[in-house]
């Protein structure tokens, strides 16, 4: 197998949790005689720095020729009074909507070893395991008109959906809901939008399709509650843009840290890859980020891009493992009662070099 894949770090700890993902990536290619070819590129912040723009051409270009991109993280509080369209996270949403991944997989599950860091009780969170779809190149981010005028103090942003790019996202979403627990669970807020209506129609259609999924509906307003309620309740949840981006991150206090979680965005002409965290600025550069969200990632490039599931299961069995014996990081020692070793980003990714070196040599005597 050879794999091209182009890492897009970027700002603030993006570049401190990629490098240890890299890392795991390099080192289970090389377990298995597989070519991994890595190639660095600037995105957002520091693209605007030094190439005036958040999405230089030439990252754009190099993307566009990648296998997969693996993207760090973009933002920086020194760019939060720019327009959106200057800011380093318009970089990332140019990127996303070149690359055309329309369907944001996001998993959420709960990590035993984890329940003490999370403010839900244990019993409340025990084998949660969730898979967030969400719609990632239409809503709000993308709408038009969009615009603050500042002569008559008035802005909007307009959040639409077409029939067809509601379509596309649910049938991946029921395609997936159908090799897990079978129940899809779509988010809207069809008792004020219109956009929500068209939504919730359109997810009914495509369920005709899969008889064998259990579909329900739920207001966002009142989903956000559920979650946290009665998070084993849910298998496949399947939301707008704007809807997912809140949720996935509420669902960090199921898996017990926002540094957790992995994403990967499938359906385009080049998969992209990111944990679900953000540059994380209050605890950039000092070897204080939790890369495990990042390493997890990495997993979803060999799985989705590779099409290595042995190996992609086998780092996230031995992130398993690293919590199981005890090592954290910063992020999630909420309790530790036990006095559990706190390691940096480094310490915390060999780790899991070490762990899943011992795990495929182990599997292929
Ligand atoms: P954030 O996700 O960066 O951080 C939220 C909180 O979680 C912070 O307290 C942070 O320290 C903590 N955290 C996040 N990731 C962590 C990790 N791996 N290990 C340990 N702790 C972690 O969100 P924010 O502070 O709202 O945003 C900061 C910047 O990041 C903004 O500019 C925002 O636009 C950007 N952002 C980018 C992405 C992305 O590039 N994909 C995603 C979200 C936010
Ligand atoms: C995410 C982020 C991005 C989003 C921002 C940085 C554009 O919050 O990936 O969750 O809102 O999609
Ligand atoms: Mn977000």
């Amino acid at each position: 197998m050879n794999l091209k894949i182009l890492v897009t770090a970027g700002d603030g700890i993006g570049p401190e949790v990629t490098n240890e993902a890299v890392a795991v990536l390099r080192e289970v290619a090389e377990l298995g005689g597989h070519t991994i070819q890595i190639d660095e590129k600037r995105i957002g912040g520091v693209a605007i720095v030094k190439d005036g723009s958040p999405l230089p051409k030439d990252t754009l270009d190099a993307a566009l020729a990648s296998d997969a991109v693996l993207l760090g993280a973009v933002g920086g509080n020194e760019f939060n009074s720019l327009p959106p369209d200057k800011r380093p996270e318009a970089g990332l949403l140019q990127l996303r909507a070149a690359l055309g991944g329309f369907a944001n997989l996001r998993p959420a599950f709960a990590f035993k070893e984890l329940a003490v860091n999370s403010p839900l009780r244990p019993e409340i969170i025990d084998g949660a395991d969730i898979l967030f779809v969400r719609e990632l190149l239409g809503g709000l981010y993308f709408g038009q008109p969009r615009e603050w005028n500042k002569t008559t103090g008035e802005a909007w942003n307009t959040m639409r959906y077409t029939r067809d790019e509601v379509v596309r996202v649910a049938r991946i979403a029921f395609e997936l809901a159908s090799k897990r627990r079978k129940k899809l669970t779509s988010v809207d807020k069809a008792n004020v939008l219109e956009v929500s209506q068209l939504w919730r129609a359109t997810v009914n259609e495509v369920a005709a399709e899969f008889p064998a999924v259990t579909v329900e509906h739920q207001y966002v307003d009142a989903m956000s509650m559920h979650l946290m309620n009665q998070p084993r309740n849910y298998d496949v949840v399947l939301t707008e843009n704007l809807f997912g981006d809140i949720l996935s991150d509420e669902s960090a206090v199921i898996t017990g840290s926002l540094g957790m979680l992995p994403s990967a965005t499938i359906g385009g002409k080049v998969n992209l890859y990111e944990p679900v965290h953000g540059s994380a600025p209050d605890i950039a550069g000092k070897g204080l980020a939790n890369p495990l969200g990042a390493i997890l990632t990495g997993a979803l490039i060999l799985r989705h891009s590779g099409g290595l599931e042995a190996e992609a299961a086998a780092i996230e069995s031995s992130v398993r493992k690293v919590l199981e014996q005890g090592f954290r990081t910063p992020d999630l020692t909420r309790t530790n009662p036990q006095g559990f070793p706190v390691l940096s980003t480094k310490e915390m990714g060999a780790k899991v070099r070490e762990t899943v070196k011992a795990e495929l040599l182990a599997t292929s005597r």
